[in-house]
């Protein structure tokens, strides 16, 4: 099978994932199938899409009348044969959790088309842990989005059992729906930019937390040297600080790292304040219009608590 021969998609999990990668998908004119467990889902997923994809129109990446034309291209069912029924790929975005994960690859691997290939959305697990699950791990590979609103970059991640085949028609798929994919070499947990993100997030809070300097001066740092338009603390007010400091804390106590420990202590500090970042309107940042986005940040015009 060649990319340009997938017509039809299935999404397993029409949660906030499914729908952006369904959408990306029906934009690009092919038949979606969006599958979730209850039709109760089914009518909020429906209704979320449609949102989407009006906004898509509203910051430009859309034509009026192009979101209305890809959402005729996708129907919603909870029923699993119908949702299989001659799908050419699969895009599983389920909660993470990798008994839940290869449970539904294999339910659909006795309804798919035996042609069909098989990609995991997931954000911190590896293929291989649900290969032999899939009941055929040569067809799978991770396909990994980002948020389709804001960037068009995907993580295409092969597991040992991935036939290279399977890796270039997943590379070839992902051009094909106007995604520019970042194709590994191998498996390793947070893909390419999630990693490297990581790392950013671990140094900051680490001079934060140790006093070195305060979070607005590690941000100033970050945007002025790079003309960045957010630095890491503003990036992790975006994520959450909930999901952060869950799992800053999670790594920390499995590696028993002192410095890690200390920055999870330092990101709990917020949390227990209920300052989450932009959800709660309050993390390292007030919400809206932050201080890093006013002009005379850079500059050093404003100071947060953690300054001295
Ligand atoms: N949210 C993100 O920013 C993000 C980014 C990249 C990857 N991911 C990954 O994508 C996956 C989905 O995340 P999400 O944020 O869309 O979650 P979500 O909670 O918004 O959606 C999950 C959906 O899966 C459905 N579901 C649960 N069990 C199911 C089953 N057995 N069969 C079919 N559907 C089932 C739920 O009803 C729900 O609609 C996760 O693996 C997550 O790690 C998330």
């Amino acid at each position: 099978m060649k990319a340009d021969e997938i017509k039809k998609v299935l999404i397993i999990g029409s949660g906030s994932m499914g729908q952006q990668i369904g959408a990306a998908c029906a934009i690009s004119g092919i038949a979606v199938n969006m599958y979730d467990v209850a039709d109760e889902v089914l009518v909020t997923s429906k209704e979320r899409t449609r949102k989407l994809l009006g906004y898509l129109v509203k910051i430009g990446k859309l034509k009026p009348g192009e979101d209305e034309q890809a959402f005729l291209k996708m129907s919603f069912t909870a029923d699993p044969a119908e949702a299989a029924e001659g799908v050419d790929l699969v895009s599983e975005n389920v909660p993470e959790d990798p008994k839940l994960k290869g449970e539904v690859f294999a339910k659909f691997n006795k309804l798919c088309p035996e042609h069909a290939i098989f990609t995991t959305n997931t954000s911190t697990l590896l293929p291989s842990m649900f290969a032999d699950a899939s009941g055929r791990p040569e067809k799978l590979v991770a396909l990994h989005f980002h948020d389709i609103r804001m960037t068009d970059v995907v993580d295409v991640m092969p597991h040992p059992g991935s036939a290279k085949e399977t890796v270039e028609l997943v590379r070839d798929f992902a051009l094909r729906i106007g995604q520019n994919p970042i194709v590994m070499h191998r498996q390793s947990p947070g893909y390419v930019f999630n990693f490297m993100l990581s790392e950013l997030f671990k140094t900051a809070q680490t001079l934060a937390a140790n006093e070195v300097a305060s979070v607005f001066d590690v941000d100033r740092a970050w945007m002025g040297v790079l003309h960045a338009p957010i630095g890491p603390f503003g990036m992790m007010d975006s994520v959450g600080l909930d999901t952060v400091w869950k799992i800053t804390d999670y790594w920390a106590k499995k590696l028993n790292e002192p410095q890690a420990l200390k920055n999870a202590a330092f990101m709990k500090l917020y949390v227990d304040r209920g300052e989450l970042g932009q959800k709660t309107g309050k993390g390292f940042y007030t919400y809206p219009n932050p201080e890093f986005t006013r002009p005379g940040f850079v500059k050093g015009e404003y100071s947060d608590k953690n300054s001295k």
